[in-house]
């Protein structure tokens, strides 16, 4: 028989009744006597008491923690009440005890606070996930979903599904590769994102797409990257930047009042590339809190300063009140701006009316007054090449931020970076690749013809709290473009045949103007739930090193598994 109640439900309200509920053993205490035990659910906990008279008793005082019971008994008053429970004024004299399933003692405490190493909490992941709060975060995984999907249908969108066996689609990444078992050496490729099938959805007419779909890439692991993670993956016809920018706005704001009870402020702030790149030296700028960079190039030009001489660019910014920064903090920040290919950092206290730093002899009166440091601040300055100042400076921003908790708590800056580069050229390899991917329109297809360099596209990242948790673009729909678009890429005619044959192929039958975005569900969550961790969000995750702790996945195969797809390991 089911269980009359959950387990965080009873209340004052129901004292006398006789209930049934069901669960795990949280604790067992046996107090004068009495024996008492938090009996939980995903709901919440509620205390059962055993009395000795109780026929019951003798197997009570058997319980251990995670043994599965069922209980029976009556609703009555606690004497000492714990106002942090919503059970927490009553509890249940139990007068029918069964247990369920015993329990072996578990590598890991079932409660929020845990000091259980990340490699225990994986392996024995069905137990991790027992944890209040990973429960939480599941079940706030399982809304924000469905608040999308609500959205979504509720604006006229098809949830279609695409295959999981492709072939490699152009997201950057490496793939990964399922071999045929049927044509021994051809391979199938998981999709790094549904992207060349969304778009067909569109040639075939369907006009409102979206999917909760899996996407798989082989690249290194960050505290917000796995590699297989969900995209809500969107595609529309007959829209622009706008319309597409306007539908997610709409998404996120219903998915946020609905789950967090949380009105985001729309529209959603708009900043491009390039000023993100010369504010922040990152494409996904965290505008919750200030220090911007500076261009300190006019400032330093009179100067004779080695470090500075012959610098594409000299960069800074200033900590406010950031004085007390040790000569070791500073030293070590050094290392993290090299780390990140900053050439040197360069720095200058103001305190008590002083100057001091390695930047402080070079400074004079008219320099000192232009730059107006307040008692207490910091400059930090990093010379050399534009991107690497702006990454080194962009990650010294944040690592401050976090140093000197300027980050303000529960708030959710979303913003829109726009006027991407088309194209970046990679130096080694001597050609262009697609900043987002080839199929992406360029702003002005002559521009992609004649100095692709400059080229911008019509793509768009949405970016939360420093996360990118988004991206997407109107889509090249002309054949004779997206031809031009594979060229500059340096793929010759034999190349494209092979790989996107049947997509070029495809535009040429009638294709709409069409665009879509695909937005990082993991990422949301994550964010959402406030965790620091992407692992927190995913049921299943795999470590920092690709691995499956709990299934010890990658895994070798039997011999006649390899035979049958004719293949041979090496050493
Ligand atoms: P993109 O590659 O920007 O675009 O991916 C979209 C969003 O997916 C999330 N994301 C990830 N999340 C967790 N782990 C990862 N390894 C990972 N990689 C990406 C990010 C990202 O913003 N087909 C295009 C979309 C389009 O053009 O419509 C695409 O996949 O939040």
């Amino acid at each position: 028989m089911s269980h009359t109640h959950h387990n965080n439900a009873l209340t004052l309200s129901e004292l006398g009744q006789q209930v049934r509920l069901k669960g795990w053993v949280q604790k067992v205490r046996n107090l004068g006597g009495l024996v008492f035990i938090d009996l939980r659910d995903r709901h919440g906990i509620t205390q059962l008491v055993v009395k000795p008279e109780n026929p019951h008793y003798e197997a009570a005082l058997k319980i251990k923690n995670e043994y599965v019971i069922t209980i029976e008994g009556t609703v009555i008053e606690r004497e000492s009440k714990n106002k942090n429970l919503p059970t927490g004024d009553i509890e249940v004299d139990v007068s029918g005890l069964t247990v369920l399933s015993t329990a072996a003692n578990p590598p890991l405490i079932i409660a929020d606070q845990t000091d259980a190493l990340e490699e225990v909490r994986l392996r024995y992941r069905y137990l991790d996930l027992r944890r209040p709060v990973m429960q939480r975060y599941m079940i706030m995984r399982h809304d924000i979903t469905q608040a999308i999907r609500t959205a979504l249908l509720n604006e006229g969108y098809y949830e279609f599904e695409t295959p999981m066996l492709g072939k490699s689609t152009p997201e950057g990444a490496r793939d990964y590769l399922v071999p045929s078992r049927l044509y021994p050496g051809q391979f199938y490729a998981l999709p790094q994102s549904p992207q060349i099938y969304k778009q067909l959805f569109m040639v075939a007419g369907f006009e409102k797409y979206f999917q909760v779909a899996r996407c798989f890439r082989d690249e290194d692991l960050r505290a917000d990257r796995q590699p297989e993670f969900t995209q809500i993956d969107i595609e529309a016809s007959f829209v622009d930047e706008t319309d597409v920018q306007a539908l997610v706005e709409r998404v996120l704001s219903h998915t946020f009042k609905t789950v967090l009870k949380h009105e985001l402020t729309m529209p959603f702030a708009r900043m491009t590339y390039a000023d993100a790149m010369r504010d922040y030296g990152t494409d996904k700028p965290d505008t919750r809190y200030d220090m911007l960079l500076k261009d300190y190039s006019a400032l330093f030009a009179g100067c004779d300063i080695p470090l500075f001489k012959d610098k594409q660019a000299i960069k800074g910014l200033v900590l406010e009140a950031g004085a007390t920064l040790t000569r070791k903090q500073i030293d070590q920040l050094t290392e993290l701006v090299k780390k990140h290919h900053g050439e040197a950092l360069a720095w200058l206290k103001y305190e008590g009316g002083a100057l001091s730093g390695s930047l402080a002899r070079f400074i004079d009166q008219t320099m000192q007054d232009k730059l107006g440091l307040k008692d207490g601040d910091i400059l930090f300055v990093v010379p050399g090449s534009e991107a690497d100042v702006a990454q080194s400076l962009g990650v010294l921003r944040e690592t401050l931020a976090r140093m000197f908790d300027l980050i303000p708590k529960d708030v959710y800056h979303v913003v829109w970076i726009t006027d991407w580069p088309l194209l970046e050229y990679n130096e080694e390899d001597g050609r262009y690749y697609a900043k987002h991917h080839p199929f992406t329109a360029p702003a002005d297809p002559d521009m992609l013809k004649h100095d692709p360099a400059q080229a911008l596209a019509k793509a768009y990242d949405i970016v939360l709290n420093g996360h990118e948790i988004g991206g997407g673009s109107i889509r090249i729909h002309d054949q004779a473009i997206q031809k031009l678009m594979f060229k500059t890429l340096g793929l010759d005619d034999h190349e494209v045949k092979r790989r996107f044959g049947f997509f070029v192929d495809a535009l040429k039958y009638g294709t709409p103007p069409h665009g879509g975005i695909a937005l990082g569900l993991d990422r949301i969550v994550m964010l959402m739930t406030h965790t620091e961790n992407i692992k927190d969000v995913v049921a299943f995750p795999k470590t920092q090193s690709a691995k499956d702790l709990m299934m010890q996945s990658p895994d070798s195969v039997d011999e006649d598994q390899l035979e049958a797809l004719k293949i041979k390991v090496g050493e």
